[in-house]
């Protein structure tokens, strides 16, 4: 019979068990199931609710738990509901009545709060370091590409001239936004719900900034209701989660199209690509792939979230279960992209030559040819209309703007002057942009000091 099965004339159905049952998901949390009990334990007997030798006997008794669960000795009991249910009934089997007393003050519902809380925090520190590990990957990319010229897009068009290192210290903020987006998360994660009891507290003189403090938290949860129906810690978490992943997948885009024949900006390390079983010629980009798919999954993750805890009534409901495969799905998924990601990123080669043949092609330097014009006094809107006709003209007779002679310059206006080619250069136009922010390597080298320092 199960535990709370006193007013029950009856053993639950097989298959309810099956249907009820978290222990397939939730054992995961026996380490922070079993370090709350132990923080519980030790307030109840300074508090004078159970006596120095019960607590000795829980304290050794779950110590002996986990150390026979990590080494392999005791495994999970799948008909068990959930892991702190296990938990409960081996320390009982154990030690006896002492066991029976773990649970004075304390419902399944501040537990399983607590232990969701408690694992979260731990992957939340993982998930920080490895998003540290990649922007530091991104960096020193960057750092090495300073010079490197390639073209900038929108409309995916060719737009205008920019370096490598300009376009990978962009994705060096979005994921330093997405480290200060987690640590906001493990703000409000960090408060403990331990001793809210079933929902309304308990009349035991329990210490809840004791037990908050011994688990290390920043405070315990001040509204009791609260403490056991709160799941933003989730959403929050997942949401921010989502939106890294969204960032991992417009960069693993943009390494798809980079190692395509029709870019070839990239080339990865064979360590990191995949071949195909028929067509002996191919080089796969997986990585960039799984990372762009499984995306997806972890929005997914967060509409399972949003939409379990939207309308639930105060206060816990059994709805709020679904939470964990939800949370943890998200979570090892995002470990697992970036795990894999950064070093895939490094040890990528760039293939620079390519990058700034694509950049010679394409007309990127029009804005600098009408820019130079209005240095010299036209008005932009006409420089704008001159350089048009310019472009109209190469694409009509196959040349480009660097080819062109000075006397078909200035046949469109008598501006230009041989000063013209240098202006429209390649490299003055991505390394005269020096406004705040922009590719010209003193603006690199701000940009590369700021995450530096960020981080
Ligand atoms: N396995 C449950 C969960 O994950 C634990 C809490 C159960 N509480 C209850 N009142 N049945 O939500």
């Amino acid at each position: 019979m199960a535990m709370w099965a006193g007013r029950f004339q009856k053993e639950v159905d097989e298959k309810v068990n099956d249907f009820n049952s978290s222990i397939s998901f939730d054992s995961r949390m026996y380490r922070h199931d079993i370090l709350g009990s132990i923080a519980h334990a030790t307030m109840l007997e300074e508090q004078n609710i159970i006596s120095p030798a019960d607590r000795d006997a829980i304290v050794d008794g779950l110590n002996g738990i986990l150390s026979d669960i990590e080494e392999g000795h005791l495994l999970f009991d799948p008909t068990a509901e959930d892991i702190h249910m296990f938990v409960e009934a081996e320390l009982t089997r154990r030690i006896g009545d002492a066991g029976k007393r773990l649970h004075t003050a304390r419902s399944r519902n501040d537990q399983v709060a607590l232990d969701i809380r408690l694992y979260l925090r731990d992957e939340v520190k993982e998930i920080l370091s490895l998003t540290k590990e990649l922007i530091r990957v991104i960096c020193d990319m960057a750092q090495a590409h300073t010079e490197t010229i390639m073209p900038g897009y929108t409309h995916l068009q060719r737009a205008q001239p920019i370096t490598f290192a300009q376009h990978l210290l962009a994705y060096g903020f979005m994921l330093l936004r997405d480290v200060e987006r987690l640590n906001d998360a493990y703000k409000r994660l960090n408060f403990c719900p331990l001793g809210c009891g079933a929902l309304a507290g308990t009349t035991y003189p329990i210490n809840r900034k004791r037990t908050a403090s011994l688990l290390l938290f920043d405070g315990p949860v001040l509204n009791s209701l609260d403490g056991v129906s709160d799941r933003d810690f989730c959403v929050e978490l997942c949401s921010a989660i989502a939106i890294e992943m969204m960032h991992l997948s417009r960069f693993s885009e943009e390494i798809i199209l980079w190692c395509s024949w029709e870019f070839k900006f990239l080339e990865l390390d064979d360590a990191f690509a995949t071949g195909s079983s028929i067509m002996p010629q191919k080089k796969n980009p997986d990585v960039a792939e799984l990372v762009r798919g499984k995306t997806g999954r972890v929005y997914g993750d967060l509409m399972t979230l949003l939409s379990m805890m939207k309308s639930l009534p105060l206060a816990y409901n059994k709805d709020m279960q679904e939470d964990k495969e939800a949370i943890f799905d998200a979570v090892d998924t995002v470990k697992l992209c970036l795990k894999t990601f950064a070093p895939m990123l490094g040890t990528a080669k760039v293939l620079k030559d390519n990058m700034y043949a694509a950049a010679a092609k394409g007309f990127i330097n029009a804005t600098d040819c009408a820019d130079y014009l209005t240095k010299k006094g036209v008005p932009f809107r006409d420089a704008y209309k001159i350089t048009g006709e310019l472009v109209a003209y190469c694409i009509e007779h196959g040349k480009t703007l660097e080819t062109l002679s000075l006397e078909e310059y200035r046949e469109k206006s008598d501006v230009f002057s041989e000063d013209i080619y240098n202006a429209i250069d390649l490299k003055t136009c991505a390394f005269t942009r020096n406004s705040l922010g922009g590719p010209a390597k003193e603006q690199t080298e701000m940009q590369l000091k700021a995450i530096r320092e960020a981080l």
